[in-house]
Order: C-alpha cells, then sequence, then structure tokens
C-alpha cells in the first residue's frame, strides 16, 4: 500500500521494519526495498521478494557519518575526504565490514557498502531507528529500479505491506558504488556522482564496472540488468533506425526528436539538454516505453531505440544503465 510521508506512516514503517518486515522507501536516487540490516531473516525476505541471487550484496543505508565506525573495521582516509564531501548522496563505499554485519548482507565478502542517502523522509526515518537499513534497488532483479512509488506498486505492491511515497526521486540513477578494499579506490559502478566529481576529492581511481571480476565482486554490474523486457538497442538514433526502422518503434533521446511512420512513441529525457534532468526521467521513460499498451491510438512499440551519451558526468551512467538493458 501506497501512503503519503506522514508521521503516523513512518510510526508504521518503524513498527514493521521492528517486526521484520520489509517496507518500501524513497532516496534521492531510487526507491529502496528495505529491511532492518541486522536481522537476517528481514534481510533474507529481501532476496526473496526481489528473486536476487544471494551472492549478490546489499547496500547498507546509515543515518550519519559517525555510525561507519559501527559497521567498518576501517574506513581509510580518502573515503572519510568522500564522505564528507558527498553523504548524504548518492555514493555507496565499499570498506572492510565490522562484525556485526551479517554475512547474508555482503553475499559472504568482507566488505560492506555504506551509504547516508540523502532524501528527508528516509532519514528521518532511519534516525527514529535503532538499525541500520539493508536495501537494494525496489524492483524484481534484472528489471528498471522504480524512481517513484508508483512503480514500486506496480511490481511489488502485493509483496510488501508498505511503500512510503516520498516523491519522484530528484537523482534517477542508483549511487555510484566505490571500493576500498584495494591500494587504489575503484569504481564498481557508475551512478549519481560522477568519475571527474570523486577525482576532484581524491584524486587517482581506477574503473571496474565492465570486468569478469565485477561478476563476483559487484554483480548488480553483470551485463544484463536494468532490462526492459522489450529489446532495446542503443547507438545513433538515425543510423538505428535505418537498421530497424522496419518495426512499430519507440526512440529514447536526450533532446531530439525524430519522424517516421513506424516511431509509435518519442521520449525526450530533456528538452533542455540538461543532463541532471535527462538522469531523473531516465527510468520512467524507459518504464512507458516498456508497456505493452497502445499510445495514441497507434499499436505498441516492439523495440526500443535509445541515444548514447557523451561518456562525461552523469551520462556515462546513464550509458552503462542503457547498455546493461540492451540486447548485445
Ligand atoms: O542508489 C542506490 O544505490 C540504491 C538505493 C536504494 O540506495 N540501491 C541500489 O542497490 O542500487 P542495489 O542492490 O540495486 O545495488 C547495489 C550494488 C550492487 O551492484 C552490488 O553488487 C554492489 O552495490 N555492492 C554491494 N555491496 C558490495 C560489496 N561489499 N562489494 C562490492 N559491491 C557491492
Ligand atoms: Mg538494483
Amino acid at each position: 500500500m501506497i501512503q503519503s510521508a506522514s508521521e503516523q506512516t513512518l510510526r508504521k514503517a518503524k513498527t514493521l521494519l521492528e517486526k521484520g518486515e520489509l517496507i518500501a522507501i524513497p532516496t534521492e536516487t531510487v526507491y529502496g526495498l528495505a529491511a532492518n540490516a541486522l536481522n537476517e531473516n528481514a534481510v533474507i525476505k529481501i532476496f526473496k521478494v526481489k528473486n536476487r541471487p544471494f551472492f549478490d550484496p546489499l547496500i547498507v543505508h546509515i543515518r550519519n557519518k559517525s555510525e561507519v565506525k559501527k559497521y567498518a573495521s576501517e574506513f581509510p582516509a580518502k573515503a572519510k575526504r568522500l564522505a564528507e564531501k558527498f553523504w548524504p548522496g548518492p555514493l555507496s563505499i565499499v570498506v572492510p565490514k565490522s562484525k556485526i554485519i551479517l554475512d547474508i548482507v555482503t553475499a559472504g565478502l568482507d566488505s560492506v557498502a555504506l551509504r547516508m542517502p540523502n532524501h528527508p523522509v528516509t532519514l528521518r526515518l532511519l534516525k527514529m531507528l535503532p538499525f541500520p537499513l539493508a536495501a537494494p534497488s525496489a524492483n524484481p532483479f534484472g528489471y528498471v529500479s522504480p524512481t517513484s512509488a508508483q512503480h514500486v506498486e506496480k511490481q511489488l505492491g502485493k509483496k510488501i505491506p508498505l511503500i512510503i511515497d516520498g516523491g519522484k526521486c530528484p537523482v534517477g540513477v542508483e549511487s555510484t558504488v566505490i571500493s576500498f578494499t584495494e591500494k587504489i579506490p575503484v569504481i564498481l559502478r557508475h551512478g549519481g556522482i560522477s568519475v571527474e566529481e570523486i577525482k576532484k576529492v581524491i584524486g587517482k581511481v581506477s574503473v571496474e564496472t565492465k570486468s569478469i571480476r565485477q561478476l563476483t565482486d559487484s554483480p548488480g554490474m553483470l551485463k544484463s540488468h536494468y532490462a526492459t523486457r522489450k529489446p532495446l538497442y542503443i547507438g545513433k538514433i538515425d543510423s538505428l533506425i535505418k537498421k530497424f526502422g522496419d518495426k512499430k518503434f519507440g526512440t529514447l533521446s536526450f533532446y531530439k526528436s525524430f519522424h517516421h511512420p513506424n516511431l509509435v512513441r518519442s521520449e525526450i529525457l530533456s528538452p533542455e539538454k540538461n543532463i541532471d534532468e535527462a538522469a531523473r526521467n531516465l527510468f520512467s521513460a524507459m518504464r512507458r516505453l516498456d508497456e505493452p499498451r497502445c499510445y495514441r491510438g497507434r499499436s505498441e512499440a516492439e523495440i526500443i531505440l535509445a541515444e548514447t551519451f557523451s561518456d562525461k558526468g552523469l551520462g556515462r551512467a546513464i550509458n552503462d544503465r542503457l547498455k546493461r538493458a540492451s540486447v548485445h
């Protein structure tokens, strides 16, 4: 059930979480499917509801920076600088875990991903709780992440007792994941904080979002992820139309519009060419293009043609999601 984020709703959320139930929470990136991170049975439910493999570790959401000492056994100086600069915010920091962190949360790894989210409702809730929240994105494993309470309701509404409505997620792509388990910090997932911004604070980082390593270290980076049910192709839309334009298609573009007799739905992410707005609108647009219903009386799109963004700033996170959603 979707409920607006009143004090009463937050009290109900607290009671449910204390009983080991799951609830959906808004964050600035995407909605999360949250459980008491210190309750093993509650965390198991997350994997069941999402149909998520147990080898994919969860992010632990904390209410303030000083909580790090409880859940990390080490917090290197550079990690601290990032937390000072970007928390609360869309950055998950992977560090050696403390003993209280359950193996089920980290999929048996010795490290834990910590994040202080930047959403007033969830921060308020976290401050009411004596435990942190383990929360992956609130979507079935492998599908596009939810950026509104309605997205969650559609797919998980029947499986969880409460979805707190905190409005549309202002960032719209997941947090950046950076690991401090080796000498040089490694970015494992592109997300809401860009590589450029991170480098400004800590200098050299390596980026390993694609290697085989990720299949075990950060399975959220599996090649096929964030996927629509309809085939999605990524590239220059004009060329894609030449190749696939014999089918009914939808387009997903930054700001350009296209014309073609088989174009049945067009999603423009930011007419003003604003990359933040584009990221914010990405997942909703992907979901609309993926819907089976007719659009303006015309039959549905069979395929989705998506534009490649320029590989800088948030454009990298957008490209990453589109590539993983695409036929490859
Ligand atoms: O923005 C977000 O990060 C959202 C909101 C709800 O906070 N959460 C999210 O969670 O996207 P999820 O589970 O969909 O993605 C978590 C990512 C996965 O790629 C996972 O493999 C990686 O973080 N991860 C978690 N713990 C890790 C660890 N100890 N080492 C390496 N990667 C880890
Ligand atoms: Mg996810």
